[in-house]
């Protein structure tokens, strides 16, 4: 199996992804967007940013490499009545089915960073994308101690056997030179490209920080992963201590909840 499938579906992403939705909100209000527009959502997840953006009356469709966060986007699309979402499988490295030019907006928020081949990635957004539209990515930022899943991310992967050879890491979408690489070898001058550092929050007024940490351990599958990796071996404990000491570091929530504000890069390319 395609391993970033693989990852998507293990465990239970709609689980982290309901600490997401105030944020997701957020970041689909700071587009502007007043007109009806045709978005593609790339690695859209189960709609955290694809309802809202369906809400504004846009015409949405979702695509995700993983079947379960796929399905459960329809069963959200179907109970709010939103019939101009749709969400459908797909890979954001071949977008193949996707017509040249087909959308106003080409969003991807942590999403299409973890696709294999990222100067395919950035390819196959700008064909996809009307001249005229633009495309916006959210990015995890790396060796950012402010950058929440960076952070959770590389103290995952710490515990891991290392990728294999050949692998670019997702974390290099969080960095300018990149970026303006990736997308200037599909034809965008470095003029039309721009960067700016946001921030978005993971927030649960009943969950415990060690219980943010269970979360991840039980429904996210980098997480899960490492914990895996952990139990072979015998690093379960430090493992967990690490990732609660990061939450507690972050975590800016009273009164027992949780909220933790995470640092990325919000990158814009007009076309
Ligand atoms: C961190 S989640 C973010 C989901 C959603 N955008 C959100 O903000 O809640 C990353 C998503 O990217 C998807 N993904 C990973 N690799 C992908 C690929 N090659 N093509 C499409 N989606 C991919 C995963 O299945 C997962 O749903």
């Amino acid at each position: 199996m395609n391993p970033n499938k693989a990852l998507g579906e293990k465990g239970d992403f709609t689980q982290i992804a309901a600490l997401m939705r105030q944020s997701g909100e957020t970041v689909v209000k700071a587009l502007g967007i007043t007109t009806p527009l045709r978005v593609l959502d790339l690695g859209c997840g189960d709609g955290t940013t694809a309802v809202p953006l369906a809400r504004l009356g846009a015409e949405v469709v979702g695509i995700d490499i993983a079947r379960n966060l796929v399905d459960a986007g329809n069963k959200r699309a179907a109970e709010a009545h939103l019939n101009r979402l749709t969400f459908q499988e797909g890979d954001a490295s071949n977008l193949q089915g996707i017509r040249d030019h087909s959308f106003d907006l080409t969003l991807s928020v942590f999403g299409a960073m973890f696709a294999p081949r990222p100067f395919d990635v950035a390819k196959e957004m700008v064909r996809v994308t009307k001249p005229g539209g633009r495309i916006v990515m959210g990015n995890w930022i790396p060796n950012d101690p402010t950058s929440f899943v960076s952070e959770l991310l590389k103290i995952s992967s710490s515990f891991m056997p290392p990728p294999p050879e050949g692998f670019v890491s997702p974390m290099t979408w969080g960095v300018d030179t990149h970026i303006v690489e990736r997308f200037g070898q599909a034809g965008v001058p470095r003029e039309n490209i721009s960067m700016v550092k946001d921030t978005f929050y993971f927030v649960s007024p009943e969950m415990s920080p060690t219980q943010l940490v269970e979360s991840f351990r039980r429904f996210y599958g980098p997480t899960m992963n490492a914990f895996d990796a952990a139990e072979q071996s015998g690093r379960v404990e430090e493992l967990h201590n690490q990732l609660v000491e990061l939450v507690n570091a972050q975590n800016t929530g009273t009164g027992g909840g949780i909220s933790i504000p995470a640092t990325f890069l919000r990158v814009t390319v007009r076309l």
